[in-house]
């Protein structure tokens, strides 16, 4: 009867799914608490990649049951598709074992129509968001009108809410932002084909959540996004709409906090982040190029869900620090060690300085964020290629003290480093 939560603790693509996949091996249950097909998450095992939006990283796992929690906006079009490609692969994606929460809200065409609207109006100030139609259907579940997973369940009035929903976005698309309008009976008829695929997966699945914790099964949590793109802890407004941390796993799933044992922060051995908004430490150099990568291996930093490049930087433990704090992080997992192999020096961000004072804590205006300079330390950097290491012990000993420093300044210990993609390209310790 336990639930461990993984969390992003930067801004997101820090290896959730690869470390998710991990623990799904000794997990019943992986549910995932919030976000939509903004995420990208990706599991690779013996070489076949799995690139996940929608449906938990557990799916990799068979006998894993899949939950799309409650905190979830799900556009039905995408996980239909998604569903079909995990099972031209030989997935089991039976609804006896991916469950979608009938709370979950669902996201439209006239919401991604008004994602894309609302950002091309923002000019200079845009977000970059993922254009996935997330901020408008938080908003419409924030102002009680969205959709949710349960009406897909109701064919005769499934039809009509969606024709209702798509002629109220179009007067906004229309004459608020001169976008063009959708043709309500047509996103009407493509929704209710997806609604009848689906409606066999909805489910209460926080009653089922709380059935299988009261008779023993262990759950794990999967976050998505990364503690500095929450909607309430993060670098507002340069955020996702959701709760990325661990309080999103709560609502998000309907679990009470007793349940939880284990909070697993997922940061990567540097930092990254796709999307406009402030980032201290971010490299425009060569030295940022090499961390990134050209595109010419499959992890380098271009974005799972949209191909953008990623913006590349040193570790700020700043960040890390915060995430710990925030999500009340019990252990760490530092992803991606390998890439920061032949680096002579390793600089490690711990502090900024904001008009001459230092600070040691994330400010909490943009304005100021956006401003901040890093204070470096520097450790010392190691030659040799690491990505076969399996052992702590055999690592270089400047990588374990690289490690280590984390460990000190993060003041939660590390509980797995992985030094490649492979599911088995982990070094694990033991974890009380
Ligand atoms: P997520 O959104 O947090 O699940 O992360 P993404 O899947 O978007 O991005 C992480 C990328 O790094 C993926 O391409 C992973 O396959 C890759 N990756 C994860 N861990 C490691 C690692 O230890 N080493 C290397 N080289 N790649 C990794
Ligand atoms: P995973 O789960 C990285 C970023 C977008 C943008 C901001 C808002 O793979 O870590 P949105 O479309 O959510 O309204 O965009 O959030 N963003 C992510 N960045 N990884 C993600 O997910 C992200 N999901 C959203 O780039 O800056
Ligand atoms: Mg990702």
């Amino acid at each position: 009867m336990s639930v461990h939560v993984v969390v992003g603790a930067q801004w997101g693509d820090e290896g959730k799914g690869r470390v998710v996949d991990w623990f799904a091996g000794q997990s019943d249950i992986v549910a995932r608490y919030a976000g939509g097909d903004n995420a990208g998450h990706t599991v690779q095992v013996g070489g076949e990649s799995f690139k996940l939006h929608l449906v938990p990283s557990g799916i990799v796992h068979p006998g894993v049951v899949c939950v799309l929690g409650g905190g979830m906006v799900v556009n039905p079009l995408k996980l239909v598709e998604e569903l079909d490609g995990l099972e031209e692969r030989g997935v089991d994606v039976d609804p006896a074992r991916v469950l979608l929460a009938q709370n979950a809200h669902l996201i439209t065409p006239a919401h991604r129509a008004l994602d894309r609207a609302k950002e091309a109006s923002r000019g200079r100030d845009a977000i970059g968001t993922t254009s996935r139609g997330i901020g408008p259907a938080y908003t419409d579940k924030a102002a009680r009108s969205g959709l949710r997973a349960g009406e897909m369940c109701h064919p005769e009035r499934f039809a009509e809410r969606v024709k209702a929903h798509v002629e109220a976005h179009n007067r906004v698309l229309s004459e608020i932002y001169g976008a063009e309008p959708l043709d309500p009976t047509q996103v009407a008829w493509e929704l209710a084909q997806a609604a009848a695929l689906l409606a066999p997966y909805v489910a209460d699945t926080a009653l089922y959540l709380h059935e299988q914790l009261e008779a023993g099964a262990s759950v794990l949590g999967e976050g998505a996004q990364g503690t500095l793109l929450d909607l309430d802890h993060g670098g507002y407004p340069y955020v996702t709409s959701s709760s990325a941390t661990v309080g999103g796993a709560i609502t998000g799933l309907g679990i009470g906090p007793k349940h939880v044992e284990r909070v697993t922060g997922v940061a990567k051995a540097f930092t990254t982040r796709v999307g406009a908004g402030p980032f201290p430490t971010e490299l425009t150099d060569e030295v940022g190029d090499r961390l990134r990568g050209t595109g010419e291996n499959p992890w380098d930093e271009f974005g799972t869900t949209t191909g953008r490049p990623r913006r590349c930087g040193w570790l700020d433990m700043v960040l890390v620090r915060y995430a710990a704090r925030i999500n009340g992080l019990t252990d760490l997992v530092i992803t991606k060690l390998d890439i920061l192999s032949g680096f002579e020096a390793i600089p490690i961000a711990n502090a900024y300085t904001y008009e001459g004072e230092t600070l040691t804590e994330l400010p909490t205006e943009h304005q100021v964020f956006s401003r901040c300079q890093p204070v470096y330390e520097s450790v010392d950097g190691w030659e040799e290629d690491i990505m076969g290491i399996r052992e702590l012990d055999d690592l270089p000993p400047a990588a374990r003290a690289y490690v280590a420093r984390i460990e000190e300044l993060a003041g939660v210990p590390v509980a797995q480093v992985t030094v490649g993609p492979e599911r088995e390209q982990a070094i694990e310790r033991a974890y009380a």
